[in-house]
């Protein structure tokens, strides 16, 4: 049977984390979708079509990971996209009871769908993307965090 993964997130931007993340699933799973969500509630600093743009340049060697961007419930994009799996990363305890609640309410809401949970490498368990927002908005270098094309975007957006 084929498997399909959802990975959804708000990646304001995509890190070197997710990145991890999706490699580690781009081996478990027939097909990955990462689903990049609108998320107003975060006020994100790039714009959805932003974020897809630098999470497709960012995983283009990767062949059977999709990216999109969505609005509304994510377990209606699961459902759409014939997603068996919904893939949340787990960094560390504090991680626990968020995903725990998210994974709770997305299986009431829709029971087929299971979520699972992989931990990133070592090296990434402490990147946010809101910190590698603020190193890059203090002039710090941010390229151990995140690919170069998102270095360049956030010096862009956020030194200009
Ligand atoms: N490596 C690096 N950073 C990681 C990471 C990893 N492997 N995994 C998570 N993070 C970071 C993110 O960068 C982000 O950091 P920030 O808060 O500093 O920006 C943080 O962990 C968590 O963000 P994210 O993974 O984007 O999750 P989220 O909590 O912002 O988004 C959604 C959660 C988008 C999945 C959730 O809001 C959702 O499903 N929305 C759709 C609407 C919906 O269905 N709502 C009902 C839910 S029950």
């Amino acid at each position: 049977m084929a498997t399909t993964a959802i990975y959804p997130g708000t990646f304001d931007p995509i890190t070197n984390g997710h990145v991890d993340l999706i490699h580690r699933a781009s081996k478990l799973f027939d097909k990955v979708i990462v689903a990049i969500a609108i998320n107003p509630g975060k006020a994100p600093t790039f714009s959805l079509a932003e974020r897809v743009d630098l999470a497709e340049q960012t995983l283009t060697e990767l062949e059977n990971v999709e990216v999109c961007g969505f609005e509304g419930l994510l377990v209606d994009v699961a459902k759409q996209k014939k997603a068996d799996v919904i893939l949340r990363g787990l960094r560390a305890v504090s991680d626990f009871e968020h995903e725990f609640q998210l994974a709770s309410m997305n299986r009431k809401m829709e029971p087929d769908v299971e979520t699972l949970f992989l931990t990133p490498a070592e090296q990434f368990s402490y990147i946010s993307s809101s910190l590698v927002r603020e190193i890059a908005a203090l002039g710090g270098d941010v390229s151990d965090f995140v690919a170069p094309c998102v270095s360049q975007a956030l010096t862009i957006k956020l030194l200009n």
